[in-house]
């Protein structure tokens, strides 16, 4: 029995419940998910009764990614480089924790091109955004020798820090993102514009672009943001956020009932 939750607040609107129990039956699992609404001053005692209950684990929303990790006992890499956790797994009284944002996203990559990996000497990506996503997604992307790991921001600051903790190809201007957009094979918009209630923002046009180039949005509400409107009229191939959404819910899927993920391996 797989007793699991989401901590966070709000969690009321989550899609988590739903996904984790199609997951469960798919894979013949007994088991439940429920959310957890967790007040600030509560975090600590939720987190020791979900120990308590014998909980096999649990999700992280906001506000709490961070301030979680006080209550851990181990950190797996991309929730280290992060400093964010989403997925948190109970083995043996203890207490992992692990970000499965940029997992997720690779593998929402993989299903739409399933050897996108595999030739990566050859391509290049253009990362449009330098925040928590940009970094959980490029830390990821950069398990692969990509030939080239753009980044262009808004903020230059902010994309000279995600260069130098993770040692990227050029940073942009968002300008010069946009004229440059034929020479890469991948395209990920990282920030928020475009997200409801800014539906018809877009953060860089995407005339220059190649037909067939992957161009991919985290934002998946609404699932067709204008960025991807315009990419579609480019005839290119196209990632949606709410593919991320899932992906990132099944590697916590597979951390929690996967042994493979337990103490004895870390
Ligand atoms: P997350 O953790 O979800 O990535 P974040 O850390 O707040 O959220 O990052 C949001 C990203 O969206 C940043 O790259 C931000 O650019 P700045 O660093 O310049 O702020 C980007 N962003 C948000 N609104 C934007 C806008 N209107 N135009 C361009 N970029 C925007």
């Amino acid at each position: 029995m797989f007793r699991l939750g989401l901590i966070g607040n709000p969690v009321s609107h989550s899609k988590s419940p739903d996904i984790h129990h199609e997951l469960l039956q798919e894979h013949n699992l007994k088991g439940h998910y429920q959310l957890i609404q967790t007040e600030d001053r509560d975090l600590g005692n939720n987190i020791e009764w979900m120990k308590e209950e014998g909980f096999t684990g649990f999700n992280v929303t906001v506000p709490y990614k961070e301030k979680v990790i006080e209550y851990l006992d181990y950190l797996e890499g991309s929730a280290r480089v992060m400093g964010s956790v989403n997925t948190v797994k109970i083995n043996q009284g203890k207490l992992i924790g692990y970000n499965t944002d940029g997992g997720g996203y690779v593998k929402s990559l993989l299903t739409l091109s399933p050897n996108f990996l595999e030739d990566a000497e050859a391509k290049s990506i253009l990362l449009l955004g330098a925040g928590g996503a940009a970094k959980g997604i490029a830390h990821q992307l950069l398990q692969s020798p990509f030939k080239q790991m753009d980044v262009a921001n808004r903020n230059i600051e902010r994309a000279q820090s995600l260069d130098h903790q993770l040692g990227l190809s050029n940073i942009l201007t968002l300008n010069e993102a946009m004229k440059e957009l034929g020479q890469y094979d991948l395209v990920i918009n990282t920030t928020s514009v475009g997200m409801t209630p800014y539906d018809g923002e877009q953060v860089i046009p995407l005339d220059y672009v190649k037909p067939g180039t992957i161009v991919s949005d985290i934002v998946y509400k609404p699932k067709w943001t204008s960025f991807l409107i315009d990419a579609k009229k480019r005839n290119c191939q196209l990632l949606f956020g709410e593919s991320m959404l899932y992906y990132q819910a099944v590697k916590a899927f597979e951390i929690w009932t996967n042994p493979e993920y337990n103490l004895n391996q870390l």
